[in-house]
């Protein structure tokens, strides 16, 4: 296994992202205290920030613990991660979180709005832009500086996420040409058409700040492809769309696809783990087959036209009441945010409704879990016979790669043609296009009949290819491409 630290010219490795990998607060005794923290980039960074022997993470302070690590002179040391938090102005804070990165950019990139109606911009926007996402960046680039202040070598700063999109441009100002800077976007990367909806001062802001890194980076070749067309058709850039490199005064810009994944092991481990098999007791007794989602409350999650294609299957097949119980366990998100407020609502009422249709005294056809409850969805990955997977749009989709990982039953994939996951896992899934809730009810249908040699034969290939591309591999390509732009003058 190539070393994090062969590639980097023994400077640090810097990641920063908005939500850090842990969270700090006090016990009642003083104690500082910490839990980590949840989601899937969190995850996949951890294991970046493993590899690498010399590295700093840089995240948003979310608690009032936080905000004291935030002024402390020198990184905290949680095991074997070195964090520091960075505090913003709260006011600039919330209107990059709640105006700028959710709804606007997030709603943009999954192409969430229903356009004739939204989004309605103005002056607010412009406002949001200029003194909450730009300044909350600003404030991201001087922690990095501060960081590196002191260090030798030529430091990686690895930069996630579209809360962070004007990071570039101020790190790049404050570090010059020898920082090394890789953004990931770890979310999809629509078509050129879709940022029109973004004022000019967005959408040109954005993409000149992105291609002030040296690496550009997405889980798939498609999202890579759009932001080729979209720089070329924004900024009139001079784009190589075969070898994916965008020239940029006198600088090349890599754009590359590197398909997150999961640590295999872990999601073994965790599989045994006390909590899961406590909560196993619990998933095994749902009557009937067990279908599942596990999901962030999110409108990009396409939940609610989930339960009306479930509400459909049980429509056309009667016989499978009683047989199936469809368990939702959904991560409260975002809960600020009227669209995220109201999609809640929307969500239990579709889940009212189809349980009053179809259930009887002893059958309740979905149940519904709006809490953060882990190890409940880890022991149900271990016992669904179908996982639906049909996102409006995903950037990847971890809990697809995490379930089949783990999963005794042969359980089946049926999997959006609109989420990451499916340029690997597709041809071994049910696809369905999301918005189609017909089709999904024959999916679903189709994934819960499915005879047992077939589903065995498409859970073992679907295991097969997440064990062939682990984290571990996410992050060697990445440091391998690292190695070679480097030396690639020598
Ligand atoms: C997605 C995004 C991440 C984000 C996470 C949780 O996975 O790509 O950047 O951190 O959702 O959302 P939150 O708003 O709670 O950080």
């Amino acid at each position: 296994m190539a070393q994090a630290d062969n590639t980097n010219g023994n400077g640090l490795v810097v990641i920063v992202s908005n939500r850090g990998p842990v969270t700090f607060s006090r016990s009642d005794g003083g104690e500082r205290e910490y839990s980590r923290g949840a989601g899937g980039l969190v995850t996949a960074l951890n294991s970046v920030s493993r590899r690498s022997k010399d590295s700093v993470w840089i995240a948003s302070a979310q608690s009032e613990e936080d905000a004291r690590v935030a002024v402390e002179p020198a990184p905290y040391e949680v095991e074997d991660l070195r964090v520091a938090m960075v505090e913003h102005d709260p006011e600039a804070y919330d209107l990059m979180y709640n105006t700028l990165a959710n709804p606007l950019l997030w709603f943009v990139q999954h192409g969430l709005y229903n356009l004739p109606y939204e989004p309605v911009l103005g002056d607010g926007t412009l406002r949001a832009w200029e003194d909450g996402y730009v300044p909350v960046n600003r404030n991201f680039a001087e922690a990095v500086s501060r960081i590196l202040e002191g260090e030798d070598g030529e430091p990686i700063i690895l930069l996630h996420d579209y809360q962070l999109y004007m990071a570039p441009r101020f790190v790049r100002e404050r570090l010059g040409a020898g920082a090394f800077i890789s953004f990931f976007i770890h979310i999809p990367w629509p078509e050129p058409d879709y940022w029109r909806v973004l004022p000019d001062y967005a959408r040109r802001g954005i993409l000149e700040s992105l291609l002030e890194s040296n690496v550009v980076a997405f889980h798939t070749h498609r999202y890579a492809s759009n932001f080729l067309d979209t720089a070329t058709e924004v900024l009139g850039a001079e784009v190589d769309l075969e070898k994916g490199i965008v020239y940029r005064d006198g600088r090349e810009v890599w754009v590359r696809a590197y398909p997150i994944s999961i640590d295999p092991k872990e999601f073994e481990e965790l599989a045994v783990s006390e909590a899961v098999l406590e909560q196993e007791q619990w998933v095994k007794n749902l009557p009937g087959k067990l279908l599942l989602r596990v999901d962030r409350m999110d409108l990009s999650k396409n939940i609610v036209r989930g339960f009306q294609a479930y509400g459909r299957m049980l429509e056309r097949h009667p016989e499978m009441k009683g047989g199936v119980t469809f368990l939702a366990q959904l991560q409260p998100s975002r809960g600020d945010i009227e669209e995220y407020a109201r999609y809640a609502e929307a969500i239990r009422k579709a889940v009212v409704e189809v349980n009053r249709l179809h259930g009887s005294g002893d059958w309740t056809p979905i149940e519904l879990s709006m809490e953060d409850n882990f190890p409940r969805s880890v022991a149900a990955y271990k016992n669904y016979e179908a996982l639906l997977v049909n996102a409006v749009r995903d950037g990847m989709n971890l809990v697809a790669k995490e379930a089949a990982v783990i999963n005794e039953r042969d359980g089946v994939l049926v999997l959006s043609e609109n989420a990451g996951a499916h340029e690997e896992l597709g041809e071994h899934a049910l696809t369905v296009n999301p918005f189609d809730i017909d089709g999904q009810a024959d999916a679903i249908h189709e994934a819960l009949t499915m005879p047992d040699d077939e589903k065995e034969h498409r859970a073992s290939a679907l295991r097969e290819t997440v064990m062939s591309n682990t984290i571990e591999d996410w992050v060697e390509a990445q440091m391998r491409d690292i190695a070679a732009y480097r030396g690639r003058d020598g």
